[in-house]
This record gives structure tokens, C-alpha cells and sequence, in this order.
């Protein structure tokens, strides 16, 4: 099967795990001219499975049962139970069908049931590098996001057919890859967690923020983070931090400490004071 032949031959879909990056991708796939004709879950009545089939005028259908007709097979179920899934599904894979997979913290490996078994079909990974909070949010999210993906040319190509820029990541660069990723997303969630709580501490809301979280986050992809770093750690001020330290509550001074540090480093300061400081 040739790239130019993907939407014409792998129009039929079957969607294993009807969750938020799921129901995002079906919906991606739908709007490219995609068909979903079965979606799968925990169980063919589970709330999400009979709320997807209706969305897409699919068949509600049990793991196993889901790619018969289906060209194209995405598992989107939790990353602890992806290989049960492909397990569940080998038997009843077309020949020649494209299984996919959407985590970012494993390979093809876990795909390996199907591949002990099936050599007639072909295996990937799409991770979109992208949070995906529900099925409409996420789709709108896709087109324009990178997209990691593994496996035979087809990944690639239907990636960039939902406008997704696709790359490569090195097995061996896995974690790396996927710590970067929760670095990016679920650290910097923490983060502005801690802005919520140490400014509503001082009466302010975390909403009179926003500019400045943006402005800083368009610097950084602007000028890069070394330039886009102010403030009193990038120009040695210890006064300041020492008495921000003494300001914030005790449980604060730990992330502040380390994301402090961290500054530092990127600025390439090495002055003693703020290094005993920061501990
Ligand atoms: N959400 C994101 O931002 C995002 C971004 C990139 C990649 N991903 C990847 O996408 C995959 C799914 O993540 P998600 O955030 O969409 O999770 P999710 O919202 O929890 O959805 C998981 C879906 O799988 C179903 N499910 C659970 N156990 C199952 C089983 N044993 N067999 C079949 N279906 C099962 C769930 O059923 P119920 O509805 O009954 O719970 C739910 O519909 C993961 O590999 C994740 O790493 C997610």
C-alpha cells in the first residue's frame, strides 16, 4: 500500500477506548473523510462506548469483535492495558490492517501480541504531543500539533493528513522524550498551581496572571529561554529572593528553591551567595 492510496483504501476505523484522545483522533479522522464503524471499551454498553457509537454512527462492539470491517485500528485505552487490548484484537484483524497505538511512554513493544501473531498487518505509534482534555477540545487541538510517531510510512502520512506535523523519536530517546513532555505540560500545570496559591495568598487572582504567562511563553518560543529570562535570579539580585523565601509559606520554598536553581543555571550564574541561598 502506497501513501498516496491511504485515504482511499484505509477509510474504515475502529475505535478501541472511546476517551479524550480517542474520541479526539475519530473526530480528526471523521472531518478528513474517515469512517468509524465499531467502537470498543471496557464493555460494548460502557457509557463512553454507547456515547461514541452514536456520535459516529458506529456499532457499539466488544474489543475482540471491533476491527472486523475496520481498516484502520486506533487503541486509545489507558497505556497499563494498551497490550491487552492487542492482544484482544489480533484475531479478528483485517490482513493488511494499520494498528496504532497513542502513548507517548511506550513503543511498538507493547503492540507485540499482534506481532507474534499477525505479519499481515502493520503496527505504529501516534502520539500526539498535544493535551487532550475531551473529544472536541482535542480534535480542534490536533491540526497544527507534533505528532510523534513509529512505523511504516502510513503513520506519517495519516498524521499529516489531519494536519499534524510528524517526527521520529529513537527508541533509546523514549522516556526522554516523554519526560520532556510532562516537563512541558503537567509541570508547568503544577507550576502555575503554585503562581494560584502564593499570589491568592497575597489577595491577587490568578487570572491578573494570564498576560504575563503568555507574554513570558512567547518570549521563550521567540528569543529561546535563555533570552527570555528575567528577573531577580538572572541578575543576581539575593536580597530579593531571600526575602521572597521569607514571604512564601514554608511548604512553597521547596519548588521555589529548585525552580530558582534552575534560573540560575540557565542564566550560567555561579555567584556563592544565591547558590547557599538556593541551597
Ligand atoms: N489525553 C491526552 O491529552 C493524551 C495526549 C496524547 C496521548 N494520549 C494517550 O492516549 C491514550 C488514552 O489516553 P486518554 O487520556 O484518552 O485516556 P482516557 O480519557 O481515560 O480514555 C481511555 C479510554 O479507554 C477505555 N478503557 C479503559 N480500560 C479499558 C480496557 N481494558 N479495554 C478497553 N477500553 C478501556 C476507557 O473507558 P471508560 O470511558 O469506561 O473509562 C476510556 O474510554 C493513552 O495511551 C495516552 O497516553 C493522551
Amino acid at each position: 500500500m502506497n501513501q498516496s492510496s491511504l485515504s482511499q483504501s484505509q477509510s474504515t476505523v475502529a475505535l478501541v477506548g472511546p476517551g479524550r484522545a480517542g474520541t479526539a483522533i475519530a473526530i480528526a479522522l471523521v472531518a478528513a473523510g474517515y469512517e468509524v464503524t465499531a467502537v470498543a471499551g471496557r464493555a460494548p454498553d460502557a457509557p463512553s462506548v454507547l456515547v461514541a457509537a452514536g456520535r459516529f454512527g458506529a456499532r457499539p462492539s466488544s474489543v475482540g469483535e471491533a476491527p472486523r470491517d475496520a481498516d484502520l485500528v486506533i487503541l486509545a485505552t489507558p497505556d497499563a492495558v494498551i497490550g491487552d487490548a492487542a492482544a484482544s484484537v489480533t484475531a479478528g484483524l483485517r490482513a493488511d490492517a494499520l494498528v496504532l497505538h497513542c502513548s507517548g511512554s511506550s513503543g511498538l513493544e507493547v503492540l507485540a501480541p499482534i506481532a507474534a501473531i499477525r505479519r499481515d498487518v502493520r503496527l505504529g505509534v501516534l502520539h500526539p504531543l498535544q493535551t487532550l482534555p475531551s473529544g472536541d477540545v482535542g480534535a480542534a487541538r490536533l491540526a497544527g500539533a507534533w505528532v510523534a510517531v513509529t512505523g511504516p510510512p502510513e503513520v506519517a502520512a495519516l498524521a499529516e493528513q489531519l494536519g499534524m506535523h510528524p517526527f521520529t523519536v529513537l527508541e533509546e530517546h523514549r522516556d526522554r522524550y516523554h519526560a520532556a513532555a510532562c516537563i512541558a505540560s503537567n509541570h508547568l500545570v503544577a507550576l502555575l498551581g503554585q503562581v494560584e496559591r502564593v499570589a491568592s495568598s497575597a489577595g491577587v487572582p490568578l487570572a491578573a496572571f494570564e498576560p504575563l504567562v503568555r507574554a513570558t511563553i512567547d518570549n521563550v518560543f521567540a528569543l529561546g529561554p535563555e533570552a527570555a529570562l528575567t528577573g531577580p535570579v538572572s541578575r543576581g539580585d539575593v536580597g530579593t529572593v531571600a526575602r521572597h523565601l521569607a514571604a512564601v509559606a514554608l511548604d512553597e520554598q521547596h519548588a521555589y528553591r529548585a525552580l530558582a536553581a534552575g534560573a540560575s543555571r540557565l542564566a550560567g550564574r555561579d555567584d556563592d551567595a544565591m547558590q547557599e541561598l538556593l541551597g
